[in-house]
C-alpha cells in the first residue's frame, strides 16, 4: 500500500477573544442577578445560591487564559450567556462552511495544492450546524472540488479519526488527495451559565491536506507511519440534544442536558491512563521507543492532563518544545486542539523526527497518528 503524507495544515482563528477576567465578570454578574431573583427561595432554603467563579481557579485547574469565539457580545451579556450569530438564508454559505473554507485555503496553500487536485472533503467535528446536507459537501462546492464529501463526528477525536479515514482511503487508492476540516463552534454547545465548565471551550477551525507521498511536493510533509483509534462507551461527557428532542414529553425546554455536560474529575482520572497506555503500546508495536518521541501534539483540554500523559509516555518531564500546549490561548477547541498544536509547532522539526498527534474525549474516544518528518 502506498505511503501517505500530511502535506499542509491551516488554522482559522476567530477575531474575538474572551479573557478569563472578562468571562468571570460576566458569569458573576449573571450569578448575582439570579441570586437576587431567587432571594426569597434561597432564604427559605428551597434554592441553592449560585457560587461565584474566579480567574485563579480557572487558570490553575485548566491552564486556560483566554478563548477565541465567533461572538463575544452574546456570551458576555448576563441576560443572554450564549453566542448570538446572524440568521443566514439557505442561499448563503453556512458559518461552519465559511470557517472551513478559510482554514482549507491555508492548508491547500501550504500543501502547494489547488482545489482541482483534491478528490474528497471530510468534515470531522464534534457538532455540525445542521443535519444535512453535509457541511463537507458545502465546503466542496465553495472550493470547487470534484469527487465527494462527508461529515463525521467522534467528538474531540474527530480529527484523528478523520486522518485515519483519509489515510486509509489514500492508501487503498479510492482517493489521491483529501482535505479534512474541523470547524468547531464549541461556544454554541457550552453552558456558559454553569461555573464548573463555563471556562472550558473556544471556537476555531483547522484543516489538514493528506495525499499520496509519491505526489506530494510541499516542504511541510509528515509521513503517516501508523494510526490507531479506540472507543469505549462512557456517559461522563454527554450532550442529549438531538433530532428527537421535540418528540419527547419534556424535550422542548431550556434543559441543562441539551448542552455539554461532564463529570470532569472522572474524565480526568479515567482518560489519562487509557491515553498514556495506548500511546506507549502503539509506539512499541510500531518498533518505536516512546521515550524517544521528538514531539507529542496532544488534545488540548487541560494542561495538567497533558503534563501527566507527557511524563508517562516520555518517562521524564517533557519540555515545552516536546509537548507544546496551545490551550492557554485557545482553550479546549475539541477536535481541532491537537491539530492547532501540530500546525503551529512542527515546522522546526528535522527530517526523520518522530511525533504523535493524539486526541481524546467524549465517547470515550482516543485517536493516535504517528508521523515522521519527511526530509
Ligand atoms: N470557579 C471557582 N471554583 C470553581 C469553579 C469556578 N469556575 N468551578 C468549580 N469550582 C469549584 C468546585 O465547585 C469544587 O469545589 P468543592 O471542592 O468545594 O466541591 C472545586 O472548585 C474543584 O472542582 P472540580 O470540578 O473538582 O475541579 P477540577 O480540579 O477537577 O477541574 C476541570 C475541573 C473540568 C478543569 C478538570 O476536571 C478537567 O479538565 N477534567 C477533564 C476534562 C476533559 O478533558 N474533558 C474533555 C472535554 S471534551
Amino acid at each position: 500500500m502506498r505511503p501517505v503524507v500530511i502535506s499542509g495544515t491551516g488554522v482559522f482563528t476567530p477575531r474575538e477573544t474572551i479573557t478569563n477576567a472578562e468571562l468571570v465578570t460576566a458569569f458573576n454578574a449573571y450569578a448575582t442577578a439570579e441570586n437576587e431573583t431567587n432571594a426569597d427561595a434561597i432564604a427559605a432554603g428551597d434554592v441553592e445560591p449560585l457560587a461565584m467563579s474566579n480567574e485563579e481557579f480557572i487558570f490553575k485547574a485548566s491552564g486556560i487564559q483566554q478563548r477565541h469565539v465567533m461572538n463575544k457580545s452574546g456570551v458576555l451579556d448576563p441576560d443572554i450567556m450564549h453566542p448570538k450569530l446572524p440568521q443566514r438564508d439557505d442561499g448563503e454559505p453556512g458559518i461552519m462552511a465559511e470557517m472551513a473554507v478559510d482554514a482549507a485555503r491555508k492548508a491547500l496553500a501550504a500543501a502547494e495544492r489547488k482545489p482541482e487536485d483534491v478528490d474528497a472533503v471530510i468534515c470531522a467535528a464534534s457538532n455540525h450546524e445542521r443535519a444535512y446536507p453535509a457541511i463537507a459537501i458545502e465546503v466542496q462546492e465553495l472550493l470547487g472540488i470534484q469527487g465527494f464529501g462527508f461529515d463525521m463526528n467522534v467528538a474531540c477525536s474527530s480529527a484523528t479519526f478523520g486522518i485515519q479515514a483519509a489515510a486509509d482511503m489514500i492508501r487503498s487508492g479510492s482517493a489521491n488527495c483529501i482535505i479534512m476540516v474541523n470547524p468547531e463552534i464549541c461556544s454554541g454547545h457550552l453552558e456558559w451559565r454553569d461555573r464548573d465548565c463555563h471556562f472550558i471551550f473556544g471556537d476555531v477551525c483547522t484543516a489538514v491536506v493528506l495525499e499520496a507521498k509519491e505526489n506530494a511536493t510541499s516542504d511541510e510533509q509528515f509521513e503517516i507511519i501508523s494510526t490507531r483509534c479506540m472507543t469505549k462507551f462512557s456517559n461522563n461527557i454527554r450532550n442529549n440534544n438531538g433530532f428527537l428532542r421535540r418528540t419527547r414529553p419534556d424535550g422542548v425546554g431550556d434543559r441543562r442536558d441539551m448542552q455539554f455536560m461532564q463529570n470532569g474529575r472522572q474524565v480526568f482520572k479515567q482518560v489519562v491512563p487509557i491515553v498514556s497506555q495506548m500511546v506507549v503500546e502503539h509506539c512499541t508495536d510500531e518498533g518505536i521507543d516512546p521515550t524517544k518521541l521528538d514531539r507529542m501534539w496532544l488534545h488540548q483540554a487541560n494542561k495538567s492532563m497533558n503534563d501527566f500523559i507527557g511524563r508517562k509516555v516520555l518517562g521524564r518531564e517533557p519540555t515545552r518544545e516536546e509537548q507544546p500546549n496551545i490551550l492557554q490561548d485557545y482553550a479546549n477547541t475539541s477536535s481541532a486542539g491537537s491539530i492547532i498544536a501540530f500546525s503551529q509547532n512542527s515546522n522546526d522539526l528535522a527530517a526523520g523526527a518522530l511525533g504523535i498527534i493524539c486526541s481524546f474525549g467524549a465517547g470515550y474516544s482516543v485517536g493516535n497518528v504517528i508521523v515522521r518528518r519527511v526530509g
